[in-house]
């Protein structure tokens, strides 16, 4: 047995024992049923947004808008992995990674009138394509945050008329894409979508209301439980979820006051999107913390959001500490001291292990979980030819770790993909921020592969040769 620590030692090499990254010998990451893989977005990886019949998007629009990007980044270029999808599909499969994790962009697919893109579908089953040719699982999500512009100048997701328009979209591409896809996933971070981009305005469209992100977040989990069904009609064999980022809260001290500020944290982050899924109700002390901010919602609309799901995608990357705000919200208190990444974000790698274990308590029904993000960002520069991102390495191990644990304690934890692939446009970061275990030069569009990857590739040969 893989996962059987006494047999593991004894296979183990001297090296692997000294390597910074390979998991602990009773780790159940050594079982190869636990996939292991790679995450990318559309927008953050394949450039040519103006070819071949795409669409404009929110994204477009943004980062085009003068001061909502750092240095005035967009996407248009990316990764252009349009042009270089062969080379990087053959780069993932040569890591060794099992599984990947991408994304459609809606706008490349679909002409404003509903009708298929066949340029733009013919890239998405060429590479579908070529990924299973490599024997490689894959992951697609329906929508990772780049709304046709035509539908934005609509109402965007407040408008209830987007959750159809989104059903329409999963319908379209299923039905092309049905059994070449191993899992589904309606939405990327609806908690994203709805309240930086509608509630706070950090992200595409940019707008900062807080009845607009209740509204648009009813309207992103609705959009979901339409296509849940859709996409099982469509395309019965494969898995359906949907992944959500959630936040662990932690409270600055005992008090009742900061402990509540922690629960408030969470409830705003993830009860937020949980409840509605897996209880059909939204949680009552949202809009405690928002007052009069609750959504317009119809007859059936909960049965609906709360379609049975094959599987959770969780992604997490920090904790915020919270501590009462006097009144009746939370406010953060950043700790002194610890491990930060370039992005700021503290390295706490117990909360990855808190979260899940804290919603199998909490929820009866939880799927089983797939971590389909986590990682970090460095600033890391290539070195005669290599970059040694000894930050990412320990971060990702600790991070594993953290989901063995919750494994062990009970949690169906059956995969993880690293954020991300290689670096790419990190949003409102734009190309500042490298995420990627494989390195970007933006001039070159040459590709390095980090020391993280290599090491990882390593792990996953040598869980490859045991029998
Ligand atoms: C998540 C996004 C992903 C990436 C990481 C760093 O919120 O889903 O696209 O930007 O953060």
């Amino acid at each position: 047995m893989a996962n059987d620590a006494s047999a593991v030692s004894d296979t183990r090499s001297p090296q692997s024992l000294a390597d910074p990254f390979t998991p602990a010998a009773d780790s159940s990451l050594w079982r190869k049923n636990f996939l292991l893989g790679a995450a990318t977005a559309s927008y953050q990886i394949e450039g040519a947004v103006a070819e071949d019949g795409r669409l404009p998007s929110i994204w477009d629009t943004f980062s085009a808008t003068p001061g909502k990007v750092l240095a005035g980044d967009t996407g248009a270029v990316a990764c252009d992995h349009y042009h270089r999808w062969q080379e990087d599909v053959d780069m993932l499969a040569g890591l060794g990674l099992e599984g990947y994790r991408l994304s459609i962009a809606w706008p490349r697919v679909m002409g404003a009138a509903g009708a298929p893109n066949r340029k733009g579908l013919d890239f998405y089953k060429r590479l579908l394509a070529r990924l299973k040719e490599k024997g490689i699982t894959t992951f697609v999500t329906l929508y990772h945050w780049d709304l046709p512009q035509h539908l934005e100048d609509r109402g965007g997701w407040p408008n209830r008329d987007t959750a159809y328009r989104f059903a329409d979209y999963a319908d379209l591409i299923s039905r092309e894409l049905a059994g070449s896809v191993d899992a589904w996933a309606t939405l990327n971070e609806p908690w994203c979508s709805a309240y930086l981009g509608y509630g706070n305005g950090h992200h595409a469209p940019g707008l900062a209301d807080g009845r607009f992100a209740t509204q648009a977040m009813h309207h992103l989990l609705l959009a979901h439980g339409l296509a849940v069904p859709v996409l099982r009609a469509n395309d019965p064999t494969s898995q359906k979820g949907i992944v959500a980022n959630m936040g662990r809260g932690t409270a600055n001290s005992d008090s009742a006051a900061d402990q509540r500020a922690a629960h408030l944290f969470e409830v705003q982050h993830n009860a937020w999107i949980l409840d509605p899924l897996l209880k059909g109700a939204y949680p009552r002390d949202l809009f405690e913390l928002w007052p009069g901010t609750e959504p317009l919602v119809l007859d059936g609309d909960m049965q609906t959001i709360a379609a049975p799901l094959d599987f959770l995608g969780v992604n997490y990357y920090f904790r915020t500490n919270l501590a009462s705000d006097g009144a009746h919200g939370f406010t953060e208190v950043p700790p002194e001291g610890v491990e930060r990444t370039q992005m700021g974000w503290e390295v706490y790698p117990d909360g990855l292990r808190d979260l899940l274990t804290g919603f199998k308590k909490t929820y009866a029904n939880l799927p089983p979980i797939y971590i389909t993000e986590n990682g970090m960002a460095s600033d890391d520069k290539v070195t005669d030819g290599h970059v040694d991102d000894t930050q990412r390495i320990a971060f990702l191990k600790r991070h594993l770790a953290a989901v063995d644990q919750a494994i062990k304690a009970g949690v169906d934890v059956r995969g993880y993909f690293l954020w991300s692939l290689m670096d790419n446009f990190e949003w409102a970061f734009g190309y500042e921020r490298r995420f990627g275990v494989v390195h970007v030069d933006y001039a070159t569009q040459k590709r390095t592969i980090k020391r993280s990857a290599e090491l990882v590739a390593k792990f996953l040969r040598e869980r490859k040769a045991r029998t």
